[in-house]
């Protein structure tokens, strides 16, 4: 079996399962605000997993916040920034339209409450345009109240100019939330240098347990909770914390830091797999090749023949790879990104996603090729649309 898709959910890695199968045998379990031994035993833990957590993210401790993913990472910072920014007169909020829907409907959220929307084009390289950005940053100057941009986009796995956006929104004195989501535990990723007001990710994406997260805020205090509660994490997110889960963040990050150079050989590979299908089949097209991307994403689409029908033949050779177009009428539609960057629906309609990580053997990419090819001479006979 061959899992390529990390970039929808990674699987356990191997350092965490180890850890946690032995953690789940030693205990302690308590609550980590009970004054008890084990709870202090237990918060003693959670709090060492914030240190490397920071350490690994090139963040202050006091800037890591334990919750449950990006999507609740991303709203809490709309809600925080925008709840009053309109009464300043701050009444625009600008995203990239390749951003995920967990930004996006933020910010149609508060659309409703009065708020303008702008959204950055695209470039078709699937780089957002940053010249139009920095004219925005000056045309609405005063008046723009949060900057959200991805650092790596989950298609196309390209990525963004964050650390130029951050910088500019310093300069202009504009928040700039970055989803971090797919960047780090691919890429090394240093919070306090880019200087990014708000970054999110979630843990599931890099090996740790699903339903776990970190925000990080350069100013945590200007949260508010979006769960009240009793005070947990100083008072920013209430309610017992996921001890355990928050363990595996550190694990697993601290896992990516040791592995770091096998993303390095993911790359080669990569990079000599895209180049063999291209020999074998000139006409495919690889989404965003010509941008830096993360090194572990191939976006790859044969025009005429249905994304769908290419992951179920990869399918059927035990290798799981994601299609990610939206579908209607069983009629697969070209991705909200691809349209953004100005993608044909011949191409849009026939893109697979191939995503892998620091766990996967470099094989997976023979594999894969063998079995792209044998898809691909199958299903470009009878090209379906
Ligand atoms: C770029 C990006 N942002 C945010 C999210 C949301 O993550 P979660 O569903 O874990 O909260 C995802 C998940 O696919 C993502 O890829």
């Amino acid at each position: 079996m061959i899992y390529a898709d990390y970039n929808g959910s990674a699987p356990i890695c191997e350092d965490v399962k180890e850890y946690f199968i032995k953690r789940l045998q030693d205990g302690p379990f308590a609550n980590p605000n009970s004054i008890h031994r084990l709870g202090t035993k237990v918060l003693t833990a959670m709090e060492n997993s914030r240190a490397i957590c920071a350490k690994t993210l090139g963040a202050k401790y006091t800037q890591v916040i334990f919750n449950s993913g990006a999507t609740e990472g991303i709203t809490q910072v709309f809600h925080s920034v925008l709840d009053s920014a309109k009464d300043d007169g701050q009444n625009i909020v600008i995203t990239s339209g390749i951003e995920h829907s967990a930004v996006i409907n933020c910010a149609k959220f508060y659309v409703n409450k009065g708020y303008t929307h702008k959204i950055v084009p695209t470039l078709s390289n699937g780089v957002i345009d940053f010249d139009q950005l920095k004219e925005w940053l000056k045309e609405f100057k005063g008046r723009i109240a949060l900057v959200a941009i991805m650092a790596a986009n989950n298609e196309t796995g390209v990525i963004q100019p964050f650390e130029e956006i951050a910088s500019i929104c310093t300069k202009n004195e504009v928040p700039f939330l970055c989803d971090t989501t797919q960047f780090i535990g691919k890429c090394h990723f240093d919070f306090q240098k880019t200087n990014i007001d708000y970054a999110v990710t979630s843990g599931h994406k890099f090996g740790a347990l699903t339903g776990t997260g970190i925000l990080l805020a350069k100013h945590p205090g200007k949260l508010h909770p979006l769960v009240i509660g009793g005070g947990q994490e100083k008072g920013i997110r209430g309610g017992t914390q996921n001890y355990l889960g928050y363990e595996t963040l550190a694990v697993a990050l601290d896992s990516f830091t040791k592995n770091a150079g096998k993303y390095e050989d993911l790359k080669v590979k990569r990079l000599e797999f895209e180049k063999e299908i291209k020999k074998r089949f000139p006409q495919v097209v690889i989404l965003g090749e010509d941008a830096p991307r993360v090194c572990s994403t191939t976006y790859i689409s044969y025009p005429g023949v249905h994304g769908q029908a290419v992951q179920i033949e990869l399918e059927s050779s035990d290798i799981f790879v994601t299609t990610s177009s939206a579908c209607s009428d069983n009629e697969p539609v070209t991705s909200k990104v691809l349209k953004a960057m100005g993608v044909s629906d011949e191409v849009g309609r026939g893109v697979v996603r191939i995503s892998l990580g620091h766990c996967s053997p470099l094989e997976s990419y023979d594999k894969i090729l063998e079995a792209l090819t044998n898809a691909y001479e199958k299903l470009g006979k009878i090209k379906s649309y």
